[in-house]
């Protein structure tokens, strides 16, 4: 029998989560303070994070314990299952293996909680009564009101304007588990009105979401602020993902000579590549290719500078060396939401500058038209930023048809798209432009980056 689904049992699930810092050659650039443009201490970030979750951001120890509280929750949905595409793999007529690792069975539908629930956790160790964050394709907001309702926190989302329109099922997602959502840019934060006054049309974007939500969270101290990627200990606790594929994968007989993944902020693809990625820089491994995928509408990697830059347009957050299209660049409204980010976590960026991973920008319909070709193959239907993650591997997949070599092809189907539908029917009524990003816009934003002497 031909196994299509490859599951762990619930004493699988990864004990502890892993930093790839400790098997990298050389170390990350310092965290500057926004004022001085010094490097931080662990006590600038405490308005921000409880101390667990900082400790967690500078630590470069390989591995950090999950706790046994945050394990049973996960138990909840994971392990999540490994699939053997064989379908797809038939629909391309290609030699090569595909596998994915489907993370769309969470409760919000992707990837997001596994950093939602031990950041709630955290939070409600430290005493935390309200987190606050952003949300850009409603994945991240969904996932943090699920984990405050298991932790009896109040939950405040500033969701990105354009995909507040765009998905007024993600809204209601949210409000149900009990989270209040706001459409960012507002009126409710300083940051908010500034950027309506200079433009009242404006329909946001993730980082604008991120200054409203830091300014409230250092307002008050019984609240704390919550970020969905880009964080070194959000990377970390998408480990999970990549830990389990291996096992799965040794269960299969099988080891990836690809591996695929969409970016927005780093964190789904740093989740299924790092554990693979520090197996072979251990060298326990052999050689894998890691292949990155963005939006050509948001070019971060593909385009973007590696340099120090804000992680929001009002410059309220440290600034951290990465890969950046400028804090003030607004990416077209593209259905991808969560990929509509100018930066890109640092030790992401760190590994890319380390020439470790190659990079690709794709844009919509191509990404739509994976999408459609992948769900009619496998029954699922992606999330439009997880179609990024489609094309890249259905593209290797075709290539190893074209050379006639049979590789082994694994990528993360990071959520699924039942809250996209708007998107999809949009792409099926031919509504949807490419939008290719401006590069004047980038320039004009690139040219604002602060300078560090
Ligand atoms: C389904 C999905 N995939 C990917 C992303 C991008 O985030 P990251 O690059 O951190 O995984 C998001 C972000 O909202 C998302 O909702």
């Amino acid at each position: 029998m031909d196994t299509i689904k490859y599951t762990l049992s619930e004493n699988q699930i990864p004990q502890s989560w892993y930093n790839i810092q400790a098997d990298l050659p050389t170390p990350m650039a310092p965290v500057l303070h926004p004022g001085t443009y010094q490097p931080i201490t662990a006590k600038d970030l405490e308005p921000l994070f409880p101390a667990a979750l900082i400790s967690q951001e500078v630590t470069t120890e390989r591995w950090i314990e999950i706790p046994e509280e945050v394990q049973s929750i996960y138990r909840q949905w994971r392990p999540t299952p490994l699939y053997r595409a064989r379908r797809l793999e038939e629909a391309l007529d290609t030699p090569a293996k595909i596998y994915y690792k489907y993370e769309g069975v969470s409760p919000a539908g992707s990837h997001k909680p596994n950093t939602a629930i031990p950041q709630a956790y955290y939070n409600k160790q430290a005493g935390v009564k309200r987190l606050i964050t952003e949300t850009g394709a409603g994945q991240w907001g969904s996932s943090l009101a699920v984990a405050g309702a298991f932790f009896g926190l109040e939950v405040v989302v500033y969701m990105v304007k354009v995909s507040y329109r765009q998905k007024p099922y993600r809204r209601a997602f949210m409000e149900s588990f009990g989270a209040r959502v706001i459409a960012s840019p507002s009126d409710e934060t300083q940051a908010g009105r500034k950027i309506l006054q200079e433009n009242p049309d404006s329909t946001g974007s993730l980082g604008i979401a991120i200054s409203e939500a830091v300014e409230v969270a250092v307002q008050d101290e019984q609240t704390k602020y919550s970020l969905g990627s880009v964080l070194n200990h959000v990377l970390h606790h998408q480990t999970v993902i990549g830990q389990e594929a291996l096992t799965q994968l040794e269960q299969a007989g099988d080891y990836p000579d690809i591996i695929v993944g969409c970016t927005g902020g780093g964190s789904n693809f740093a989740g299924i590549a790092f554990p693979f990625m520090g197996a072979k820089l251990r060298g326990e491994q052999s050689d894998i290719k890691f292949v990155a995928v963005e939006p050509a509408a948001c070019p971060t990697l593909t385009k973007g500078k590696y340099t120090y830059d804000f992680g929001d347009t009002a410059h309220l957050t440290p600034l951290v060396k990465m890969y950046t299209l400028g804090s003030t660049f607004v990416p077209q409204g593209i259905h991808a939401g969560g990929l509509r980010y100018h930066g890109m976590a640092p030790l992401l960026s760190h590994v890319v500058d380390l020439g470790l991973i190659e990079t690709r920008a794709f844009t919509q319909l191509d990404c739509f038209a994976s999408g459609l070709t992948f769900a009619r193959s496998e029954g699922i239907l992606p999330a439009p930023e997880a179609n990024h993650a489609v094309k890249g591997a259905i593209d290797e997949a075709l290539r190893c048809k074209e050379e006639g070599v049979s590789k082994t092809i694994l990528f993360n189907l990071c959520g699924h798209g039942h809250f996209d539908m708007q998107a999809y029917m949009d792409y099926q009524a031919g509504l949807l432009r490419d939008t290719e990003y401006s590069a004047e816009e980038i320039a004009m934003a690139l040219s604002g980056l602060p300078v560090i002497r």
